[in-house]
Order: C-alpha cells, then sequence, then structure tokens
C-alpha cells in the first residue's frame, strides 16, 4: 500500500483527500519510480475539475499530478535504459495522473535520467511548463536574431524567454514583470506606449496567458503573425479578423524534450525560483487552495 492523493469525482462537488491505496505493479515497459518530489501545474486543477473533461476523461478514484522526480524501485523486465536506483524524472499522461503519491508507475519512454547536477525540486517544476515552452518555441520556429513575443509571467513564460533567449530577441507582456527580470528579455507592460511598436515588428507570438492579454497584442498585430497559444485556443474568428496563423499547442510527453530540459536546467534557471513545498499529508489543503485560485505560483511535494 501507499499514500497518495485521490479525488473520487471532478471537484468542487467531491474533495480531495489523502487515502492509503494499492501499491502499483509494472508491466513489461514500466518503471515504478520512488517520488522524492512531484509539482503541481495549473493543468492538475483544469483536470480535477472536469474543464477538459472532453479531451480527458478522468477514471476516479484519480490521483492528481503529472510532473515528479524521485529513483527507480521497480521495472519491467522489457526496461533497458533504467536501472534499480537510478535518478530519473519525469512526465505521465494527464488521464493517468499519479504524481502527488509516495510511488508512480509510468511508461519508460515517459521519464529521462537527472543528472547529478539537477535537483529534484527543480526537475519536477519542469516537465509541463519548460516541456510545453519548448515545444511552442519548436512550432513557431522563430527565425535566427527575429522578435519573439511571450505573453505572461508564470511557469511557461520564464522557461520561454531561457530556451530562445540565445536565439532570438525576446520580449515580454504581462503583469508581475518582475517575475522574468534580469532573464534578458525587454519587459513590456500592457499600457506600455512602446507595446505598438513592438508587436508590429514581431511575426511570432508565444501567448501563454489565458485569453485577457490577446486584444491587447491583436490590436497591433500584423498580418500572418504566428500565434502559438497554450492555455487557451484562440477563437477561429477572432483569427480570422485580424489575419494571423493560430494554433494550440498541446503537450506530449516527449523524451528527447525532458533530456534537453535536465541539460540546460542544470546551469540556467530554467524552473520558478521560490517555490513552496509540502508535505504529503497537507497535499489536499494545498489543492484545494491551487484549484479554488487561493494559492498562486509553484507549489512541490516533497516526500522523505
Ligand atoms: N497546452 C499545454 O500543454 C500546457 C502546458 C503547460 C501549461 N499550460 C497552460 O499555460 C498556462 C500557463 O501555465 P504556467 O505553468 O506558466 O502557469 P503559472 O506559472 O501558474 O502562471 C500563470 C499565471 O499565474 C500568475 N503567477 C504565476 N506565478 C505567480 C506568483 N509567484 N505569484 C503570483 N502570481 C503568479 C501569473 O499571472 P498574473 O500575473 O496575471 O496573476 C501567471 O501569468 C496555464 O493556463 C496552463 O494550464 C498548457
Amino acid at each position: 500500500m501507499m499514500k497518495a492523493l485521490t479525488v473520487k469525482g471532478y471537484l468542487p462537488e467531491t474533495q480531495a483527500d489523502v487515502t492509503s491505496t494499492n501499491a502499483p505493479v509494472p508491466s513489461e515497459t514500466d518503471v515504478i519510480i520512488k517520488i522524492e518530489a512531484a509539482a503541481f501545474n495549473p493543468l492538475d486543477a483544469k483536470l480535477a475539475m472536469g474543464v477538459m473533461q472532453a479531451f480527458f476523461p478522468l477514471a476516479f478514484p484519480y490521483i492528481p499530478g503529472t510532473d515528479f522526480a524521485g529513483t527507480v524501485i521497480a521495472k519491467g523486465k522489457d526496461v533497458r535504459e533504467f536501472a534499480i536506483g537510478d535518478n530519473v524524472f519525469g512526465r505521465a499522461e494527464p488521464v493517468a495522473g499519479g504524481a502527488i503519491a509516495e510511488q508512480i508507475c509510468v511508461d519508460q519512454s515517459h521519464i529521462a535520467h537527472r543528472p547529478s547536477g539537477l535537483d529534484a525540486q527543480t526537475a519536477t517544476s519542469l516537465p509541463t511548463p519548460a516541456g510545453v515552452a519548448q515545444l511552442a518555441l519548436d512550432k513557431l520556429a522563430c527565425p535566427q536574431g527575429a522578435p519573439l513575443l511571450i505573453t505572461g509571467t508564470g511557469a511557461v513564460a520564464r522557461a520561454a524567454v531561457i530556451l530562445a533567449r540565445d536565439k532570438n530577441d525576446v520580449f515580454v507582456l504581462g503583469d508581475g514583470l518582475d517575475r522574468l527580470a534580469g532573464l534578458g528579455a525587454t519587459l513590456v507592460a500592457p499600457m506600455d506606449p512602446e507595446l505598438a511598436d513592438i508587436v508590429t515588428k514581431t511575426a511570432h507570438i508565444l501567448d501563454t496567458t489565458a485569453d485577457h492579454l490577446q486584444s491587447v497584442y491583436l490590436a497591433h498585430v500584423k498580418p500572418k503573425t504566428h500565434v502559438a497559444s497554450v492555455a487557451m485556443p484562440m477563437a477561429e474568428d477572432v483569427a480570422q479578423q485580424a489575419n494571423i496563423k493560430s494554433e494550440f499547442v498541446f503537450l506530449q510527453t516527449d523524451q528527447g524534450i525532458l533530456q534537453k530540459l535536465a541539460t540546460i536546467a542544470a546551469t540556467q534557471p530554467l524552473a520558478v525560483p521560490g517555490s513552496k513545498t509540502f508535505v504529503l499529508d497537507e497535499a489536499a489543503n494545498v489543492f484545494d487552495g491551487y484549484v479554488n485560485g487561493s494559492l498562486k505560483g509553484k507549489y512541490i511535494l516533497t516526500n522523505t
């Protein structure tokens, strides 16, 4: 048996609780990981509230959490790349969840090795936010030296700035800009008079916010601009009216991206600093606060 945060139905009708549940058993290509750290992401709240039910119908009881770091403690007979005792990190499929627990079972393709310079708390902060940032940048394919506009100042935006800054002239549009100070991007508030000039020079935008900044950049955007959104798809009629190319980017766990993120995070501040930690017995309270919006920023489970 193991302890885990469990949800018995879509929130808020049912409470999240820490309960005892069966420890996972690996199939041929699975690994069991003893979780050292696991992170909440906005996606976990959306999944448990049922707002993504059409894409990700959950089976209950459901254990929230996709991003984790820990040690391999068991593996299936076809797992060759990982050994018992290896330090790894990774991301479970959203419908599977399972990270806010003592152990998790995932296919070997969902994990990567964690280099010695990368601690578990930093590693667990990466897979979803930095993973989708990298995927969105790959889709945008903003040419070398060209301006790139990123909206928002959360974990995805931070990672995107760091992943793009060596290649592009990066601008960030958002509130709470001091969260991204010193990372090499030019920070632009929504009311900044220079915004119009910046947007009209930009052909690539990574939008990490729901929709409140959309009208701000769309007021100045030039035709054919490529907008990659990660929080919410842009309405088709809005994109048509602005004559832009809009696409929604949804992360699928990719071992190659995980490995790349691990290498970069060992030397660069890819993960949100100052994250708050909690232990499993506090997980239900933290999750409630995360879901109802009273807790902001990064929250990380630490197991001893
Ligand atoms: N499509 C995908 O596969 C995918 C993957 C990852 C994430 N996402 C989505 O992308 C969006 C951004 O994700 P994220 O991980 O960047 O979210 P996040 O770190 O929670 O940031 C979201 C917003 O929360 C506020 N915030 C962040 N850190 C804060 C802090 N320390 N103190 C106070 N407020 C803070 C900021 O907004 P304000 O300043 O306006 O308050 C920020 O723009 C979410 O909607 C998420 O669901 C999608």
